[in-house]
C-alpha cells in the first residue's frame, strides 16, 4: 500500500549572480516560479557571487548586493520558513565539487557554450578561465544538492544540459552518485528582451539603464522605460514576425496578467501602441510596487538578513557536505578515520 508520508518532495535549486540589481527579465523568467513552486517543492534559492566575479566586480557593489539579492528574493515571495536561502561563497563544498567535475568536463564540450562565447566578446581585455570553466561551478551548484529541477529562463538551458551531461558522466564512472536535473524553463517570460533593442535579452549589467527596468524601479520610471521602449513602425497590438518590440511587450504583459496573446490582442484592437504601452508600464509598476515596499523594509533590518545568511549557509553546507563526501569516497581520497 502507498504510505503517503513516504513520497519524497522533489528538490529544487536555483540562482541569480548578484551582478547587478535584477530585472524583470530575472523576475518573469526565473523567480516568479521559484515562488510558486515552493508549494510542491522543496526549494533551495541562492545568490551566487562566485559565479559574479568571473566579470570583474566592484567589491563594495558586490557585497551590497548580494545582501541586496537576499532581500530581493524575499520580497519576490521566497519563504525563509519554507525554502532554503543562502549565499554561495558561504558554502565551501560549491568549490571543492567544482574542481571534481572540472576534471570529468572536456574542453571541448565547455567551448561550445555559447554564453561563453558571447562574454568573452563583451569582455575581450578579461577572457579568463573562471569565465570559461562558469557551466562547471554551475553544475557543482545543481548537483549537490540532488537537485531534480532547476527553474531558470531559456537563456540558462545550454548549462543546464552541460549539467546533466557530467552528472550521467560522472554516475557511469563511479556509479549512481548525482540525481539528474532538468530545467523548468516558462512558455511565457522565458526570455524578456532589452527595450532599447528587442534582438537582444534584457540584462541587468547592461550598460544603458533604459533597456531594462529593474524590479525596485519607482513607478514613474517603469512607466517611462516602457512608454519609449523601441517598437516597430506600424500600429497594431498583434504577436507576429518582425514585431519583437511588441512581442516583447505582450509577453511581459501577458506573463504579469496571466492573460493569454488573443485576449490581449482583442483588448487593445483599434487602440494604438500608446493606450498599450502605457497599460504594460502601469500594470508592471502595480504588481512590482509590493515587492518595492518589502525591499526597503528588508534592507533596514540588516541584522535580520545577517541571520538568515548564516542560518540558510548552515542548512545549505549540511546537505551540500554530505553528497561531497559521497563524491571524495568514490573517486578514491583517502578518507581520514573520524
Ligand atoms: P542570471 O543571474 O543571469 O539570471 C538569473 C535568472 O534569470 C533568468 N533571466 C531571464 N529570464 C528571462 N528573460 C531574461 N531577459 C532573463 N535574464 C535572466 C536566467 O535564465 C536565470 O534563471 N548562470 C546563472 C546563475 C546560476 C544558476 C546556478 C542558475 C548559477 N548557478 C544554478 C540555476 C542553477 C545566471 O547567470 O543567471
Amino acid at each position: 500500500m502507498e504510505n503517503n508520508t513516504e513520497i519524497k518532495r522533489k528538490k529544487i535549486f536555483s540562482g541569480v549572480q548578484p551582478s547587478g540589481v535584477l530585472t524583470i527579465g530575472n523576475y518573469l523568467g526565473a523567480i516568479k516560479n521559484w515562488v510558486s513552486l515552493q508549494q510542491d517543492y522543496d526549494c533551495i534559492y541562492c545568490v551566487v557571487d562566485m559565479h559574479a566575479i568571473t566579470v570583474r566586480q566592484n567589491p563594495a557593489d558586490l557585497r551590497r548586493r548580494t545582501l541586496e539579492g537576499l532581500a530581493l528574493y524575499i520580497a519576490c515571495g521566497i519563504d525563509p520558513d519554507k525554502s532554503i536561502m543562502f549565499v554561495q561563497s558561504h558554502v565551501p563544498a560549491h568549490a571543492e565539487l567544482s574542481w571534481v567535475l572540472g576534471c570529468n568536463t572536456m574542453f571541448g564540450e565547455l567551448s561550445r557554450m555559447t554564453q561563453f562565447k558571447d562574454k568573452s566578446k563583451k569582455h575581450s581585455d578579461n577572457v579568463n578561465a573562471g569565465l570559461f570553466t562558469y557551466p562547471v561551478l554551475m553544475a557543482a551548484d545543481i548537483l549537490l544538492y540532488q537537485t531534480d529541477v532547476v527553474p531558470v529562463g531559456i537563456d540558462q538551458k545550454q548549462h543546464i544540459e552541460i549539467a546533466r551531461d557530467i552528472a550521467e558522466r560522472f554516475n557511469g564512472v563511479y556509479g549512481d552518485t548525482f540525481t539528474v536535473p532538468e530545467a523548468y524553463i516558462p512558455k511565457v517570460g522565458m526570455k524578456i528582451t532589452s527595450l532599447t533593442d528587442p534582438s537582444k535579452k534584457m540584462s541587468k549589467s547592461d550598460p544603458n539603464p533604459n533597456s531594462y527596468v529593474n524590479i525596485i524601479e519607482s513607478r514613474d520610471d517603469t512607466i517611462r522605460k516602457i512608454k519609449r521602449a523601441v517598437t516597430d513602425s506600424d500600429s497594431e497590438v498583434r504577436f507576429a514576425e518582425g514585431k519583437d518590440g511588441i512581442c516583447n511587450l505582450m509577453n511581459i504583459y501577458s506573463s504579469f496578467t496571466g492573460k493569454s496573446y488573443e485576449k490581449i490582442e482583442k483588448e487593445f484592437t483599434g487602440k494604438g501602441y500608446g493606450d498599450f504601452k502605457l497599460a504594460v508600464g502601469e500594470t508592471c509598476a502595480d504588481c512590482l510596487q509590493p515587492i518595492r515596499d518589502e525591499f526597503s523594509r528588508l534592507t533596514a533590518d540588516k541584522s535580520y538578513l545577517e541571520s538568515l545568511m548564516k542560518d540558510g549557509a548552515e542548512k545549505a553546507g549540511y546537505i551540500a557536505r554530505k553528497t561531497l563526501s559521497k563524491v571524495y569516497r568514490k573517486i578514491g581520497f583517502y578518507q581520514l578515520p573520524r
